[in-house]
């Protein structure tokens, strides 16, 4: 039976909801990224590292909602503090006690930190941290690596043909260079340097890895000519107790964050300098007619106590030991499914670093936008419903968790071995010059 088919005939409730939820919601849900042909699994429940769809399906998950939760679902201590939030209210219309706690353990863990601000998303997080470094230089232009995401906002459109509804007078503060070009990035900053607000980049762009020298390139220049560099770890930050820049040993001036920080509660943070936050620094006073800061940023569910509680509970399990484990399992499952490539007969790259694994259906070598938009989308999308046929969640930015099994991390690879042998004609089909001799 065709891996489609087979798809079909697991998940008609699935397919009931996602006709449903068409007639409401365009595209079936409000996140994009969450439609994939025929159509979207609807989950109904998750425990530890398993989810349970609609139609009563167990699976495996290795997507944890895009990398967010770092201890899978519904972790104990996570249900025991969000319990004991829920008896006092959950949102109280005043700081609380929560967020500083959060902050300091953050701020902690980050070099070139001295304070932090929490936003409700990883997009807001840019967002804030862009504006916070255009109040910072008075400059108005943002160097990014071609093809990288840092949110749903316009001033990071992922390339300049971005899509639909983005003014041309946006992009045109946006300047790109190819991700680990280290001479791209040089020549940019020096080029812009009186125009640059910022230079932001993800420190692991997807599932590529930065090749050696090249972050330490973009800080050396960066920190020359004074321009502010952000390094975007909204996924990057769970690669070690100081995320990313820890372990490249790497420091930026402005760091966001969100998903493992709010414990799979909406979330998301930028840090930096004191120097750096000053424009968001309210002048202590007691009087009345005080004067507000010269940057306000507000929002109602900023900071949100059940984020706060949650990823407070998180953070205290993952010290750096749990890290090392999470990295090992990673290692293992990247050489298991290269191994299962090999010995299939088939080239593809096996990126990632740390707890993140990825296969990219291409020969080439992949190290930018340009190299690995050269993977085969038509495999990837079969290879994951193969592997949704066979009981496990694998999805986008696929990760073990750090409640990941020895077992279940095996057991991914036996299946991606499986899936593999049933793809093999469609291999043939679409990409010919991926099959080895
Ligand atoms: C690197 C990066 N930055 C920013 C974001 C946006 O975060 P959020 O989805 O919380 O808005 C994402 C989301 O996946 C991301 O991967």
């Amino acid at each position: 039976m065709g891996i489609v088919i087979k798809y079909i005939r697991q998940n008609l409730g699935s397919e009931r909801d996602f006709k449903e939820a068409a007639r409401s919601l365009p595209g079936g849900s409000t996140r994009s990224a969450l439609y994939w042909p025929p159509f979207p699994l609807y989950m109904d429940r998750g425990k530890g590292t398993r989810l349970w769809d609609v139609d009563g399906n167990e699976r495996i998950d290795f997507n944890f909602n895009n990398t967010s939760l770092i201890l899978g679902h519904n972790h104990p201590k996570v249900v025991s503090a969000i319990r004991g939030l829920l008896e006092k209210g959950f949102t109280l219309g005043s700081p609380t006690e929560l967020e500083p706690k959060l902050a300091e353990e953050l701020v902690g863990r980050l070099k070139g930190a001295d304070l932090i601000r929490f936003t409700p998303s990883g997009t807001e997080a840019n967002m804030q941290a862009i504006r916070l470094a255009r109040s910072y230089t008075g400059k108005n232009k943002l160097a990014k690596c071609l093809g990288a995401y840092h949110g749903s906002y316009d001033a990071v459109a992922t390339t300049p043909k971005a899509r639909t509804g983005i003014p041309d007078e946006v992009l045109e503060n946006a300047l790109f260079f190819p991700y680990n070009d280290a001479e791209a990035a040089e020549a940019l900053v020096k080029r812009h340097k009186n125009e640059l607000a910022a230079v932001v980049v993800e420190p692991t762009q997807r599932d590529m890895t930065p090749r050696p020298g090249f972050l330490q390139a973009v800080r050396e220049v960066t920190e020359q000519h004074g321009v502010p560099l952000i390094f975007d770890e909204v996924i990057s930050f769970r690669l070690s107790h100081g995320g990313a820049q820890e372990y490249y040993g790497v420091t930026p001036d402005i760091t966001c964050m969100g998903k493992i920080i709010g414990g799979g509660y909406p979330v998301g943070a930028y840090a930096s300098t004191e120097e750096i936050m000053e424009p968001l620094i309210i002048p202590e006073s007691k009087l009345p007619e005080m004067a507000g800061p010269k940057l306000g940023f507000s929002g109602t569910f900023n900071a949100h106590p059940t984020s706060m509680t949650a990823g407070m509970e998180v953070m205290k399990v993952m010290q750096p030991g749990v890290y090392d484990r999470m990295s090992a399992l990673g290692a293992r499952v990247r050489e298991g499914l290269k191994s299962v490539l090999d010995k299939g007969g088939v080239t593809a790259h096996v990126g990632g670093a740390g707890s993140f694994f990825h296969i990219i259906w291409t020969d080439e070598e992949v190290f930018d936008f340009e190299t690995s938009a050269t993977g085969n989308r038509v495999l990837a999308r079969y290879f994951t419903l193969g592997m949704m046929n066979r009981g496990f969640f694998y999805l986008g930015h696929t990760n073990v968790s750090a409640i990941t099994t020895e077992d279940e991390a095996d057991s991914l690879i036996e299946a991606a071995r499986g899936t593999l042998e049933e793809l093999k004609p469609l291999v043939k089909e679409h990409a010919q010059h991926l099959l080895t001799p």
